[in-house]
C-alpha cells in the first residue's frame, strides 16, 4: 500500500524565519543556499510572498516569490528531498502563481543551474521555457537558465 503524505500549504510568518534557512541548507549545496542575511533582504523584496507546505504540522518545503507590476520573479522553491516526488513542489508553485496572477503578474521569470536537471524537469514540466543562459551566474562559478512563462 501507498501512504500518500499530507501536505498543507500556509503564509509564512516570521517565526518560520530559522526554519526556512535550514530548509535552504539542506536543500542546496554550500555555493548556492542562501546566508541568513540573503535570506532576510529577498523576504523584503518588493512584493515578497513567500508560502511554507507543512506535513505533519513540521516545514518541509516553501515557495519565495516578488513581483512588479506585472512581472513576477520565484527566488527559490525548496523542498526536503525525503518528501520530493510526492507533489508539494507543484502544490507550493500552483499556490505562488494563483496569487502572482491575483496580483496582475502576466509573466514570472527564474533561473535556474544548468546541471539542475531535476528542477529543469519540474520547470517544464509546469509551463516553464528556457530564455537564455547567465554564465557564472551562482557564487562559486555555475551557469544559469533563464526561464519563464506567460500566465494566461
Ligand atoms: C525542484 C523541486 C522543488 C521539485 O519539488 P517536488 O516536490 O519534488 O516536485 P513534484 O513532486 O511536484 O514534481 C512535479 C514534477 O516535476 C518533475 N520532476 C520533479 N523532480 C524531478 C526529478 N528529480 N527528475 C525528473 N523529473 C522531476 C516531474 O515531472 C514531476 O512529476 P512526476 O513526479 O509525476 O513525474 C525539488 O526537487 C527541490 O526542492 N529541489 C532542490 C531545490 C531546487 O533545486 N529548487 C529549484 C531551483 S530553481
Amino acid at each position: 500500500m501507498t501512504t500518500l503524505m499530507a501536505i498543507a500549504l500556509r503564509s509564512y510568518n516570521p517565526d518560520d524565519f530559522e526554519r526556512l534557512y535550514e530548509v535552504d541548507q539542506a536543500c542546496y549545496e554550500p555555493a548556492i543556499a542562501y546566508s541568513r542575511r540573503e535570506l532576510r533582504n529577498y523576504l523584503r523584496f518588493p512584493g515578497a510572498d513567500c508560502i511554507v507546505a507543512e506535513a505533519d504540522k513540521n516545514l518541509v518545503g516553501f515557495i519565495l516569490t516578488a513581483h512588479g507590476k506585472s512581472w513576477g520573479y520565484i527566488v527559490t522553491i525548496d523542498v526536503l528531498a525525503p518528501y520530493r516526488r510526492t507533489g508539494a513542489g507543484s502544490l507550493l508553485l500552483a499556490e505562488a502563481e494563483r496569487r502572482l496572477a491575483a496580483a496582475g503578474v502576466r509573466e514570472i521569470g527564474l533561473e535556474t543551474a544548468t546541471d539542475n536537471s531535476s528542477a529543469i524537469a519540474f520547470w517544464r514540466k509546469h509551463g516553464y521555457r528556457k530564455t537564455g543562459v547567465k554564465k557564472a551566474y551562482y557564487p562559486g562559478g555555475r551557469d544559469a537558465f533563464s526561464m519563464n512563462k506567460l500566465l494566461t
